[in-house]
């Protein structure tokens, strides 16, 4: 496979200490929160499984507790500290093994313990006995997890965890032994190394995942990350993974948003791996094999991490080592379902309908090849028609629209988040592959699906408008905002923008790089509920920055030329001056076509938001399900 591959450096095999692995991908700590009762499930094995399967070298499981109950977050979390959990972690190393990948737990301690009530920080609190015992927790952790047949451990020493806090100067305060200088402050991570060391001894590797730059003020600098990659790599440290960021505001580092450029922390690797021989590990949004084959190229790492890329795509590297890189389905880096989890399935992924279903979808080809019709083209039409057309049938895509992907693969999206461009690239394509077919510019009525002779039809057509009950709104030109995504608009001067949830927000954020005055105007005490933290902070970041007015708890009373009146909490009225109304309040099922169709064609379908108005991922599983439906 090395020598097909375009990314000859990123297969050639590699070793971390004396672990050989197949090729440079690693697969970096994701915590499923797949465990029940802290004991592996069915789910969580065939999750991690699958990213074994499809090529990666090297897995680092979700952390465990390792000092029960003191660091327990509850059921979902796997557990080292008793014999109990280690028959679910064997099977779970023996899957990963029989994929032909290796594995590593990672050992991990946070930084406050209690409740908010009863919180204590261990990097304030903590004695030098404390942290002799918490260094012996480690050391036992990393044996049982030897028992349980994983080939080595990670280490925190990022993430905001405790070893990164008694890193950096900025929270580490201490005034004994464990404060101060560096030597002081690296005490503990080197003392965790060595308790670990002799309790697992010198040939099971360890590997640190360094914070190697706070981006806090005062904080730990990569000039001090230096010389503690130094002290790991003679404390007989065999790996490092070049993290950065400690949590808080400073998280976009350690999960690299749609704002920061692929492969962003690369030169904290290149830096790191100037300064020790031992393996370096680069990660952080590092999406394209090509991205990886360049960072190998340069030197600047030595192997590859990958997180949300196998969570959108568990094939990647195998696509990548056949050079079909055009086929991996790509990551929006979103941060969307797989950080907040969807009601059913908990964490998922927005462009992988499979993520925590890997064992339980099976795609099995049906009884009779029907003709299906689907009207709409965009994500969740698309991947119907795939998941369709993957089980035999013969596909027909009616679209309306001079190209497919839907307001997704508009330019203006492009243009202002090009990361989530991938996915209907990626839809297209697979949809070519199978040849379905597609008729762009189609009329999308009863007649022309009816002229197909259709076994079954798909309505994918997308919501229709949610247009809000507001006195004066007949009486106003309005526009709506996915309108103003999905193609040019001339829209100047002022501009408020009714609703503030991502749709809103972004839609001020793109209106104001045009040089409009942007006022958001949001019902609830707070916007943007539909975001996850870190893309949320990136675009509370933007609209202040371009002096957006954001006035929540405000109720629309009246619109009328020039001019939006609304209540604040108190009752009180205000005047918004405006010259362009945008409504951005949500879309409404939308099942007229399919309604008409019933009587007439055998099987009518729903897919997406014409039949549940939501997000971007619950419109791609809901494609897949209806396809598996015909
Ligand atoms: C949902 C999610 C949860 C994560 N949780 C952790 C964590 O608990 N500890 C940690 O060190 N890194 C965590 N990470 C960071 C990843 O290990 C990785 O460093 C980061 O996502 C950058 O890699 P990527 O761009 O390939 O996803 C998490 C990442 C994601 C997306
Ligand atoms: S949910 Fe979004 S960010 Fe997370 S892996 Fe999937 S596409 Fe990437």
């Amino acid at each position: 496979m090395a020598n097909e591959s375009p990314y000859r450096r990123l297969f050639q095999p590699g070793n971390i200490g004396g672990l050989q692995l197949r090729n440079r991908v690693i697969m970096g700590i994701y915590p499923t929160k797949y465990a029940q009762d802290s004991q592996v499930t069915d789910r969580l094995l065939w999750f991690f499984r699958t990213r074994a399967r499809g090529g990666a070298a090297l897995i680092v499981v979700e952390g465990p507790c390792i000092d029960h109950p003191r660091d327990y977050t509850g059921g979902t979390q796997l557990r080292l500290d008793e014999d109990s959990f280690l028959p679910g972690l064997r099977n779970l190393t023996g899957a990963i093994h029989a994929e032909g990948a290796k594995a590593f737990t990672h050992l991990s301690f946070p930084p406050f313990l209690g409740g908010r009530s009863g919180r204590v920080s261990l990097v304030d609190q903590s004695t030098p006995a404390d942290f002799g015992a918490l260094a012996g927790k480690f050391g036992k952790a990393a044996s049982q997890a030897r028992e349980a047949g994983f080939d080595g451990v990670e280490v925190q020493a990022g993430w905001g965890h405790l070893l990164s806090r008694l890193l950096s100067p900025a929270s580490n305060r201490r005034t004994d032994d464990y404060g101060g200088v560096l030597a002081n402050r690296a005490r503990f991570l080197l003392e965790t190394v060595a308790a670990i060391r002799k309790a697992t001894g010198a040939d099971f590797p360890i590997q640190v995942k360094l914070a190697v730059k706070d981006y806090e003020p005062g904080g730990f600098d990569l000039e001090e990350a230096q010389a503690v990659a130094v002290m790991l790599e003679k404390a007989g440290v065999a790996s490092i993974l070049v993290t950065a960021g400690v949590g808080g505001k400073t998280r976009r580092w350690g999960q690299p948003p749609q704002a920061l450029p692929e492969g962003v922390l690369a030169p904290l690797a290149a830096a790191i791996k100037g300064a020790v021989s031992i393996p370096v590990i680069a990660i952080g949004k590092i999406k394209h094999p090509q991205t990886a084959e360049d960072i190998l190229a340069k030197g600047q790492a030595d192997f590859i991490g990958l997180v949300r890329p196998l969570i959108a795509d568990p094939d990647w590297p195998n696509k990548a080592a056949a050079g079909k890189a055009e086929d991996i389905r790509g990551c929006s880096t979103c941060l969307h379902d797989c950080v907040g989890g969807v009601p059913e399935l908990d964490r998922a992924c927005t462009v992988n309908p499979y993520t925590g279903r890997e064992g339980q979808i099976k795609i099995e080809p049906a009884a009779k090849r029907k003709k299906v019709v689907v009207v709409g083209g965009g994500p969740a039409g698309l991947q119907a028609a795939i998941t369709a057309a993957e089980r035999g049938h013969a596909v027909h895509i009616l679209e309306r629209d001079s190209s497919l992907g839907g307001v997704f693969a508009s330019p203006i999206i492009q243009a202002y988040k090009s990361d989530v461009t991938e996915l209907p690239r990626y839809l297209v394509h697979r949809a070519e592959q199978l040849g379905v077919k597609v008729t762009l510019k189609s009329k999308v009525d009863a007649d022309t699906v009816l002229r197909e002779q259709p076994d079954a039809v798909v309505i994918a057509m997308g919501s229709g408008f949610a247009i809000p009950r507001i006195p004066g709104l007949d009486d106003v030109k309005w526009v709506g905002a996915r309108r103003i995504w999905a193609a040019p608009t001339d829209i100047k001067g002022k501009v408020a923008v009714i609703g503030g949830g991502s749709v809103g927000c972004e839609t001020a954020d793109l209106l104001a790089d045009r040089g409009c005055q942007v006022t958001v105007l949001e019902m609830l005490p707070e916007i943007l509920n539909d975001m996850q933290s870190v893309p949320k902070d990136e675009l509370l970041g933007n609209l202040k920055q371009k002096q957006i007015a954001v006035v929540t708890n405000a109720k629309v009373t009246k619109v009328e030329a020039g001019r939006l009146l609304y209540q604040d909490a108190e009752g009180q009225e205000h005047e918004v001056p405006m010259d362009t109304l945008v409504v951005a309040t949500g879309g409404r099922p939308n099942k007229k076509l399919g309604d008409e169709l019933q009587a007439k064609v055998a099987e009518v379908l729903y897919a997406g938001d014409c039949d549940q108005p939501g997000t971007g991922g619950m419109a791609i599983r809901s494609g897949l399900a209806v396809g598996m439906k015909i």
